[in-house]
């Protein structure tokens, strides 16, 4: 086990960027940001730490202002029904925040202002008068996003005020060619005014060494952060002339108000506050925020690491009386079939609409499965049916469900009790007992790819040691071997209800209810969960299905909006999609055809052939008489699953010796372009023998 990064820390406090209130959450926030706070958090309460999870909306700023404009109502009513719809998805997903608070909260303004007034006090803040652009049609100074124009690096038009998203430079609004106002399309004048700029260049030296100490810090941030420095820190206008917003505490400024990047990480505070005074006890943020043995930890996308890992951290310094994060494991970007993801072009998956067809959990699996933790990644929605169907549904559901209707139907739906261990058994025991401090060090160290491919293979082991082991084999001639084999699959089953509860928050309860408990698994310390058994006779629940196949015709439609969401991106026509022509072998007579003698068989008896994973033997029966086969359909059945199931073969192939057995025919199976099997069955009652035509 690794040295454990938590012991200088009493507390921790996990904060994900605060989102924009101007448009509903998408996988790519999700990504980036949500789900890997989530499962760190979740983790975190059940090793038993102090951790407090706090998030809200970020509800000023020029593009929220735009868009309220835009549907001719508020920006405070645009913001209320964003805040509303974020914490419902967010909570329908399963991210636990123990505070889902707001910018545009009294407890925010007041408390940006207090920061802001000690910030200037300290002398951190300059007055500078500028120019800048004025619509005399608005009549209004244009902040950043409110003058758009020709991008002077790239000539890409429409390019923003800030930052053009052709080619990604920053932009001082002033060097945009032929500017015009983003609401009613007039070219702007240029006018002074003054504004309050943040020293940020005395804050170099300080943030550099700081920064020399985090070694340990995911390179991408590093990196990122060496290039600003190499850049040299300049001035950066804290304050903005527009009416929405938190208005400057400074005598001369009133109608100005603070820049939107300068509060919002303010909101962190404020929304520790908030979740103080919920609780009846308004002075617990201090014990997170006024004290060095907090380990404060934000969650952000890439997009976000200059303001989190440079700006926040001097304006902290600044002000001199909070703790510093410890970390910022910032995820790179999410993509989506390929390509960039697009908001404002409906190119991406919305959360709610996501959930409004299917289960949080998959999408968690999926999503930590190919989380962006080093370099940008991709969503697909096939791979996303693939691995819900092949992993989650086919390993892990299939485990606990073949456990438990087991145990039901042989046991009486209770825990049997454990016999001597033989060595596959004792296996098992390790590796479970193993299991959690190994799982617990990756999630320590935000590594949630690899947790979530850990936790897999503990239901991978389990279902080998149930097949190997041959429970339905010992079942009938050795009770005490299949009553240790059930013994030990229950306690993989609960041992993964714990593993599994960060990841698949929903999914770990449900099992937990079906393992017949009637707390939470949420509430479960993690530390040993390996190694914590059922008593013999502990009744369990009633098993239900966990995970359910997701079918192509599920995933089609979203295909489909994505195509024409792509196509109308780039100005092509929407063509409907043509199925694929058929491609045939060369025609056969019917003469031909004639020649294959198709028969139906009931298989009697099916086992592994050793040494080929593909290959099953099976023993058939055709019309009472026995046939020995091999079939190369391990991959995709289990032996179990074969017996007495009626098949067809061609009965006239001739005999071929393969690993060393005659095989006396063929099953009939079709196959997919994606790697899927199905066995060949009749739909009704028939003989075996009976002839295919
Ligand atoms: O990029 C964003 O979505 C910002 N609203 C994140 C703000 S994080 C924090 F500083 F508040
Ligand atoms: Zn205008």
């Amino acid at each position: 086990m690794k040295d454990n990064p938590n012991k200088n820390y009493k507390r921790i406090l996990v904060t994900g960027a605060l989102p924009y209130a101007n448009g509903p959450i998408h996988l790519g926030h999700l990504a980036g940001a949500y789900l890997p706070a989530d499962v760190y958090v979740r983790y975190q309460r059940l090793k038993k730490r102090d951790v407090l999870f706090i998030c809200g909306t970020d509800e000023h700023g020029v593009p929220i202002a735009i868009a309220a404009e835009k549907e001719g109502i508020t920006p405070q009513q645009l913001v209320d029904r964003y805040w509303a719809d974020h914490l419902d998805t967010f909570t329908r997903f399963g991210v636990s925040f123990d505070n889902f608070s707001r910018t545009s909260a009294p407890i925010h303004h007041e408390t940006a202002r207090a920061f802001f007034k000690v910030i200037y006090d300290r002398d951190f803040l300059v007055e500078r008068t500028i120019q800048q652009f004025y619509c005399e049609s608005c009549n209004r100074f244009l902040a950043d996003r409110f003058v758009e124009g020709e991008c002077p690096r790239c000539h890409h038009a429409g390019a923003r005020g800030d930052q053009c998203e052709s080619c990604g430079s920053s932009l001082e609004q002033t060097e945009l060619i032929k500017p015009y106002c983003k609401v009613c399309g007039h070219t702007p004048v240029l006018r002074q005014t003054k504004h309050l700029f943040l020293k940020l260049n005395e804050f170099q030296e300080k943030l550099v060494n700081w920064l020399d100490g985090k070694k340990e810090w995911k390179e991408n941030v590093l990196n990122y952060c060496r290039g600003w420095f190499n850049e040299g820190l300049g001035e950066r206008a804290v304050t903005r002339d527009l009416s929405w917003g938190i208005n400057v505490p400074v005598e001369g400024y009133e109608d100005k108000v603070i820049y939107v990047w300068f509060e919002a990480p303010i909101g962190y505070v404020s929304a520790t506050k908030e979740w103080a005074d919920k609780k009846g006890q308004p002075d617990l943020w201090k014990e997170y925020w006024l004290s060095d043995d907090t380990k404060l930890v934000h969650f952000i996308g890439k997009d976000n690491i200059v303001f989190h890992a440079v700006i926040w951290p001097a304006m902290l310094m600044g002000h001199g009386e909070f703790v510093l994060p410890a970390d910022i494991p910032a995820n790179e970007f999410l993509n989506l079939q390929g390509e960039k993801l697009s908001t404002s072009r409906n190119y991406a998956v919305w959360l709610g609409e996501y959930l409004s067809r299917f289960p949080a959990d998959p999408l968690r699996y999926y999503l930590a499965s190919v989380a962006p933790e080093t370099k940008d990644s991709d969503f697909n929605w096939q791979d996303f049916q693939g691995r819900n169907n092949s992993e989650l549904a086919d390993i892990l559901g299939n485990l606990i469900n073949r456990t438990l209707t087991f145990a039901r139907k042989q046991f009486d739906a209770q825990v049997p009790q454990r016999g001597p261990l033989d060595a596959l058994d004792q296996e098992m025991v390790r590796l479970l007992a193993e299991a959690p401090a190994k799982i617990g060090d990756l999630l320590e160290g935000y590594e949630l790819r690899k947790a979530t491919a850990a936790i897999i293979d503990v239901a991978r082991f389990a279902n080998k040691y149930f097949n190997d082991q041959e429970p339905w084999r010992s079942s009938r001639d050795n009770r005490e071997k299949c009553a240790t084999t059930i013994n030990l699959c229950i306690h993989a089953a609960r041992t993964l209800a714990v593993l599994m509860a960060p990841l698949l928050p929903f999914s770990a309860e449900k099992l937990w209810a079906m393992l017949g408990h009637s707390d939470s698994v949420h509430d479960q310390p993690w530390d040993g969960c390996g190694a914590r058994v059922l008593p013999a006779g502990h009744a369990l629940g009633q098993e239900q299905i966990l995970f359910t196949k997701i079918e192509d015709s599920q995933i089609e439609p979203e295909l489909e909006r994505l195509r024409k969401a792509l196509a109308a991106m780039r100005g092509e026509p929407i063509e409907e999609p043509k199925p694929p022509a058929l491609e045939t072998k060369p025609r056969i007579s019917y003469d031909e055809f004639a020649k294959v003698d198709l028969r139906l068989a009931r298989v009697v008896k099916a086992e592994k052939v050793e040494k080929a994973d593909k290959l099953l033997k099976l023993e058939l029966e055709v019309a009472g008489e026995p046939r020995t086969i091999i079939a190369g359909v391990a991959k995709h059945y289990q032996p179990e699953e074969l017996v007495g199931k009626m098949i067809v073969i061609v009965a006239n192939l001739e005999p071929a010796k393969i690993r060393g057995v005659e095989s006396n025919g063929m099953l009939l199976a079709a196959e997919d372009g994606q790697g899927r099997m199905a066995i060949l069955s009749p739909q009704g009652p028939i003989d075996s023998g009976a002839k295919v035509k």
